[in-house]
């Protein structure tokens, strides 16, 4: 498979990496507005090779491994789907738009394409899809960080935000991708409910997962550390894009 990685930030190099050394990539192109990220990283990978622009690496390969941000999602993966080719898309909080979520859909059945979203910085997603197949009653996410990283100054446990996921997107769009990850896979943004914890004894970034259904209940907990490269972006995002990518190269699969 010709893999093309737009966005060679800190998940996109990862990425990269270990495409690099797996025996199913036959090429690897990537591309990046910032021309120096994209170039030293070619530099350490022999045979990838840096594309002008996002046309040409949608030209180039089969599938495309979306890394870059929410905008550059809306611009390239219509284009790549209109070009039946393959998107693996981590900035998943631009489906949280509905026009754009349905044209992603639509464009993607009607090129026979397929377009992989990474369960992320959480885990027991497999758990959620499934019991919804059974009927979910509620689903919550409950996000707990220190003070800092949610722009407060509070000296105690604070719940600063209790409502349905649609809302805390637009309040605390840091927590985007996680909340809309939860909502696709379960009861969309306006029925997933959302609590947003200020805790000056956290370390990490926390999220809970509370899914009760006709299957019983699944509680599911992430403590996340911050990817080395990028403290935006939790470590286990970047290891979700690079699990997903080996489940699209590998003959069996694991999981619901
Ligand atoms: N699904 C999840 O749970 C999850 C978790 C973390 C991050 N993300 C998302 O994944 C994306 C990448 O995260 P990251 O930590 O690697 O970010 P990053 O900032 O480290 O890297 C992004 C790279 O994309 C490049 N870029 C920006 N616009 C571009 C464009 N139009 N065309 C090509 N390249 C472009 C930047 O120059 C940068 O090198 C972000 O949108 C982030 O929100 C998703």
């Amino acid at each position: 498979m010709r893999i093309g990685i737009l966005g060679t930030g800190a998940i996109g190099t990862e990425v990269a990496r270990w495409a690099h050394r797996d025996d199913q990539v036959e090429a690897l192109f990537l591309y990046d507005i910032r021309t120096e990220a994209a170039t030293g990283l070619a530099a350490e990978l022999e045979n990838a090779v840096v594309v002008g622009d996002a046309d040409a690496l949608i030209a180039a390969s089969d599938l495309i491994v979306e890394a870059a941000t929410a905008e550059a999602a809306r611009e390239v993966v219509p284009k790549a789907l209109a070009a039946k080719k393959d998107v693996l898309m981590m900035s998943i909080g631009a489906l949280v738009d509905d026009a754009f979520h349905d044209e992603v859909r639509r464009s993607a059945k009607a090129n026979g394409v397929k377009v992989y979203l990474p369960s992320g910085a959480i885990a027991g997603i497999d758990g959620v899809k499934a019991g919804r197949l059974g009927g979910i009653k509620s689903v919550t996410l409950v996000t707990t960080k220190p003070p800092q990283a949610l722009g407060v100054d509070v000296d105690k446990w604070t719940l600063l935000f209790s409502g349905p996921a649609r809302e805390a997107i637009r309040l605390y769009p840091k927590n985007v991708n996680v909340a809309v990850c939860l909502s696709l896979a379960g009861l969309g943004p306006d029925e997933t409910w959302v609590q947003v914890v200020a805790d000056p004894m956290a370390t990490r970034n926390q999220h809970k997962i509370i899914v009760e259904g006709e299957f019983g209940r699944i509680r599911a907990e992430i403590e996340n550390l911050p990817h080395p490269d990028n403290p935006k972006t939790s470590y286990l995002a970047s290891l979700s894009a690079i699990a997903t990518l080996k489940r699209i190269l590998e003959p069996v699969q694991i999981g619901a």
